[in-house]
């Protein structure tokens, strides 16, 4: 596997491979690479003649200076992972080379960016959508890949790329999932043990939401599972919302039926802030 740190030698290596017409898959990563992640490369290396993988901690997407101060890093141990996962290329950018001066462009996402994580976590999709779509013009990927754990996020690339007419084709791919149901994250390694132990019931309330919707009752059961889970001691609710697949909108059963809506949560154990989704179909 080959490793680059500057965007020039990036550029020249992936202009040879497109010369001779191979496909690229491309997976922005920030890093502490997990089976999520790897499941995601797995994929880009099965469908394209070279998956490149890039790992960059973006400063301008975190709104929270001491999740970036904490946020995991263990470069030799994500490249091994890469290696292993059949990866051919990683980028491995330091931020002067990304942000050689501050990138000030503003996207309008309408509501998409302001609800949801977007009113907990004001300007982080703004941050998102600049490293994105600076790293789709450095790449240039056939197809790249993105985690439907960050369900929110996925909508925002797919309007970013519509928007922006960036010729890529943007392969959405499934939560992975530890045994206990647990959704994989980087941030999973900052639980104690303890909050770990309760972590799961994240995903099975929204099992539990899943099982009783009927397209009607949403505000009941939201209700009602957020009284549970005030119940458990540690875990503290910041959403919990049905809303309509594309618009994320709250679920309007005048607009939407059960089988386009999703559940989104998002909970803190401790100070770690955790997130998740299921679908409703
Ligand atoms: P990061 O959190 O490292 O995630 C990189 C990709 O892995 C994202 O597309 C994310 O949705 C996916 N992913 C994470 N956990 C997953 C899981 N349990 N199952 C499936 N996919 C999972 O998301 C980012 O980085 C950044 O915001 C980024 C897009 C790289 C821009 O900086």
């Amino acid at each position: 596997m080959i490793r680059i740190q500057q965007i020039g030698a990036l550029k020249n290596a992936l202009n040879k491979e497109r010369a001779s017409n191979k496909s690229i898959g491309f997976v922005p990563t920030m890093g502490a690479l997990h089976e999520g992640h790897l499941e995601l490369i797995r994929k880009a290396v099965s469908e394209n003649d070279i998956c490149i993988c890039s790992i960059f901690v973006n400063p301008i997407q975190f709104n929270n200076k001491e999740d970036l101060e904490k946020y995991p890093r263990d470069l030799q141990s994500d490249c091994d992972k890469l290696q292993k996962a059949g990866c051919q290329m990683v980028f491995i950018p330091e931020v002067s080379e990304m942000y050689p001066e501050p990138d000030l462009a503003q996207f309008d996402f309408g509501q998409l960016d302001k609800i949801l994580e977007g009113e907990f976590r004001p300007g982080h999709f703004n941050g998102v959508a600049i490293v994105v779509k600076k790293l789709f013009e450095i790449v240039r990927p056939d197809y790249a890949y993105f985690g439907e754990k960050d369900f929110q996020q996925l909508a925002i690339i797919n309007r970013l790329v519509e928007m922006e007419k960036i010729p890529v084709q943007i392969i959405p791919c499934p939560t992975i999932r530890e045994n206990d149901g647990l959704a994989m994250s980087s941030r999973n390694m900052r639980l104690t043990k303890k909050e770990r132990a309760i972590a799961p019931q994240i995903y099975r309330s929204l099992i539990s939401i899943k099982q009783s919707f009927n397209g009607e009752n949403a505000a009941e059961i939201i209700q009602k599972t957020i009284q549970n889970l005030s119940k458990i001691e540690g875990l503290k609710v910041e959403y919990l919302t049905i809303v309509n697949n594309k618009t994320l909108l709250p679920f309007d059963p005048q607009n939407t039926i059960k089988d386009d809506s999703v559940a989104l949560i998002a909970a803190f154990l401790g100070n770690v802030r955790l997130i998740d989704n299921i679908k409703l179909d």
